[in-house]
């Protein structure tokens, strides 16, 4: 209960310092590509305040800002019905927004349409496909769509890339959902967007197209392309993002980078195994979030990873001198999924 309690003070914290009066800063990720570092003095998409309330008054999203750089990878984390696919529908111009601003590269969404999404490729949450076209077939005219002209070399690249250069002449509705998904991909590809958004892309896949889809991913970012994707996978996120946005009833909790997130929000845990059961804990460890637990068989020790001193040089000296010996220890992390759950129930 303790330290729950040190969980929400930490959580509160952090969404008091996120949810200020101004706007957050920009990201500072460091990569060791200059394109990258030169092209971070102005974020490649800026939502600002963005609301939407659907017909019927149900608020999907809730005054959202967030600045993406470009070539960074951002996982929107938050379970259904978040309002993710709503904020990537408005700035991909499908879903009007009831208030607020988003510009790609500049490019007002709604004043500078066209710009703004022959910037960006979308790989939407729902399939829509065309069954009877050829793969092949599919991905190039996705590109004429656009107004690109007719690049067959591009169109091989990027089939061979997502393994579908075997299946060109197959017709869509004889794949698999698998390979499906890579089509859709492909299409959003063809185009050659800077910004790549992926809605759910793993969502009912096989581990082993997640962990193909994550390759590719990285792959992408190494073309410096800036990739936005959803996910309730937490996993997911603490593998491929740079950053981490936390969503949960239209409202952004937060926005960190993920190494930070994890250190900052990150709780250890110390299990000390003991030669002896005890009745209660030793006097004299005040300050020490310490629970017994086990039938008194071991101590539990939680401390914060972030804090300059973990006091476990002190705690062990308490308790040997307390004459309680020590049979076995062992350290826990809370994972990016304890850090998402309790934001998420503290965001309620
Ligand atoms: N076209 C729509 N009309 C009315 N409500 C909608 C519409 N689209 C989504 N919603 C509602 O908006 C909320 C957010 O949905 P959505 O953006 O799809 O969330 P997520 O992608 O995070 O699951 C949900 O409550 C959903 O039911
Ligand atoms: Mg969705």
């Amino acid at each position: 209960m303790a330290s729950w309690t040190n969980r929400f003070e930490v959580v509160s914290h952090t969404l008091r310092h996120y949810i200020g009066p101004s706007r957050r800063p920009a990201a500072t990720v460091i990569r060791n590509s200059n394109h990258f570092q030169a092209s971070l003095m102005q974020p490649v998409i800026s939502i600002s305040d963005l609301t939407k309330t659907y017909p019927g008054g149900l608020k999907a999203l809730d005054n959202v800002s967030l600045d993406v750089s470009e070539g960074e990878i951002l996982a929107l984390l938050g379970p259904n019905g978040a309002g993710k696919t709503t904020m990537i529908s408005i700035v991909c111009g499908l879903v009007n927004p009831s208030s607020g601003s988003v510009t790609v590269a500049g490019h007002d969404i709604i004043t500078d349409f066209r710009a703004a999404r022959s910037l960006i490729g979308l790989v939407p949450q729902e399939m829509h496909v065309e069954a009877f076209e050829s793969v092949r077939a599919t991905v190039t005219f996705s590109r004429g769509l656009f107004g690109k002209p007719r690049n067959d070399a591009l169109v091989e690249q990027i089939l061979k890339d997502l393994s579908l250069w075997d299946k060109r002449n197959e017709k869509i509705m004889a794949l698999s959902g698998g390979m499906k998904r890579r089509v859709m991909i492909a299409k959003a590809l063809a185009h050659e967007p800077r910004i790549l958004f992926l809605d759910e892309p793993t969502a009912g896949v096989d581990v082993e197209l997640r962990k193909s889809m994550w390759e590719l991913i990285e792959r992408l970012r190494q073309t410096g392309v800036t990739v936005i994707l959803t996910t309730h996978y937490i996993e997911e996120a603490e593998n491929i993002a740079d950053r981490v946005g936390v969503i949960s009833k239209g409202q952004l909790l937060l926005v960190e980078e993920k190494n930070e997130l994890m250190r900052k929000m990150g709780e250890k845990t110390l299990t000390l195994n003991l030669r002896e059961p005890v009745k209660a804990l030793p006097g004299g460890l005040d300050g020490f979030d310490l629970t017994l637990e086990d039938d008194g068989n071991a101590i539990v020790y939680r401390y914060d990873t972030a804090a300059e001193r973990t006091g476990i040089g002190r705690l062990l000296s308490g308790l040997s001198g307390a004459g309680i010996g020590i049979r076995d220890l062992s350290t826990k992390q809370s994972s990016l999924e304890d850090i998402f759950v309790n934001l998420v129930r503290d965001g309620r």
